[in-house]
């Protein structure tokens, strides 16, 4: 049992629907979230997920994955996949993510996600994966679809299920499949009893959607983002090139409606951001100089982690030892919950 501090917005968020949750009586609840090894982190991975996630570290029981098999709906170069999902293991180590205070392990070491995907497909509805945005989405982008991107919503739901998890904090885009994953669960649980925990996203609306240099969501897939480890002149160059208006800097302008802003706001200290937000409104904010300011302030924000990240890069071996253990631990209760699913589904003959 784990207390969890009542400033977390799930909390809130039960409570104002009436559930039942006892802050002042201590949670034992599931918190689970996956990132894909597609590409280099960046800030909107780390605002919307990394950082929730290491903060829940000492509070809660903590599942982190790296979700290789839903990569590979976008990555085919072998090699890639492999490098990649060693990267983003050591980015989450040099964030702060102690593996010995939570789960942590790759998706495909586990490999009874796969076996319960199958199970869950025969009970989702065509319908409820062809109304979902992100696959219409990459369709309308021109991406020739395979089935795995089609399916990938109930890869998901199996990864959640499966951990029974009850909190999945995600960034907006995931708010569809997380809704998926209930639909899935509540099915199952009426056709073959009570199984599955029934889970909640927890979408924080300050870093709900972080913008990329473009202003559009900063994404692997848009060739936005601003990376979390850049040597210092790849960080410049990606910043000062955050798009801005043409506004001239005696004028007022909008925080809200500006991505430099918006980025910067998260990573200043809060006086600092107080300061800003005051020039923007009366006038007064110089873009280039917010810029330059910004660069700095990133490079020594992530710069212990920059430095624990060169030293884990040097040592894939350690890496790897903390991920099979990790996928050792996670396993037996991924292997519990699923001979539960395949006696009820009729398996066990
Ligand atoms: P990407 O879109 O860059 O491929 P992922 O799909 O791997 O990112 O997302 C991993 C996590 O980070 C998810 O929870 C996702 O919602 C979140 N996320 C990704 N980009 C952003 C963003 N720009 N703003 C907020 N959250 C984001
Ligand atoms: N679909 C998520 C994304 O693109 C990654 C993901 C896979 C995930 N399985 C998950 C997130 C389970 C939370 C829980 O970001």
């Amino acid at each position: 049992m784990i207390r969890i501090n009542s400033d977390f917005s799930f909390i809130r968020s039960y409570e104002a629907r009436g559930c039942s949750l006892n802050v002042e009586r201590g949670l034992d609840l599931k918190i689970l979230s996956g990132i894909q090894p597609s590409g280099s982190l960046h800030l909107g991975n780390y605002l919307a997920m990394m950082k929730p996630m290491i903060s829940y570290m000492n509070r809660s029981e903590l599942y982190v994955f790296i979700v290789n098999y839903h990569a590979m709906t976008s990555v085919s170069d072998g090699k890639k996949l492999a490098e990649g999902t060693l990267d983003v293991a050591s980015d989450f180590l040099a964030l702060g993510l102690d593996p010995e205070k939570c789960f942590f392990w790759v998706q495909s070491d586990v490999p009874e996600v796969t076996e319960l995907t199958w199970i869950l497909t025969c009970i989702t509805p065509m319908g409820l994966l062809e109304r979902c945005h992100s696959y219409k989405d990459k369709i309308a982008k021109g991406i020739s679809p395979n089935h795995g991107l089609f399916a990938y919503p109930v890869l998901m739901a199996a990864d959640i299920l499966l951990y029974q998890a009850n909190i999945v904090p995600v960034g907006k885009d995931q708010k569809q499949h997380i809704e998926v994953t209930r639909d899935i669960a509540i099915k199952f649980n009426s056709m073959y009893g009570d199984t599955f925990v029934v889970p909640e996203g927890e979408i924080n609306d300050d870093v709900a959607t972080v913008p990329g240099v473009d202003g559009q969501k900063m994404s692997k897939s848009y060739d936005n983002t601003i990376e979390i480890f850049l040597d210092e002149k790849a960080l410049k160059k990606k910043v000062m090139s955050i798009k801005t208006d043409s506004t001239p800097v005696d004028e007022p302008k909008d925080p809200e409606n500006c991505n430099l802003f918006q980025i910067y706001r998260h990573f200043a200290p809060n006086d600092r951001v107080q300061e800003v937000n005051r020039l923007y409104l009366e006038g007064g904010a110089a873009y280039g100089t917010l810029k330059k300011e910004l660069v700095g302030i990133l490079w020594d924000y992530f710069k212990d982690s920059r430095e624990t990240k060169t030293r884990l890069m040097q040592d894939p071996g350690y890496i790897k030892t903390v991920l099979a253990r990790g996928a050792e631990k996670a396993r037996a209760i991924a292997a519990s919950t699923l001979k539960d699913v395949r006696s009820k589904v009729g398996l066990n003959y």
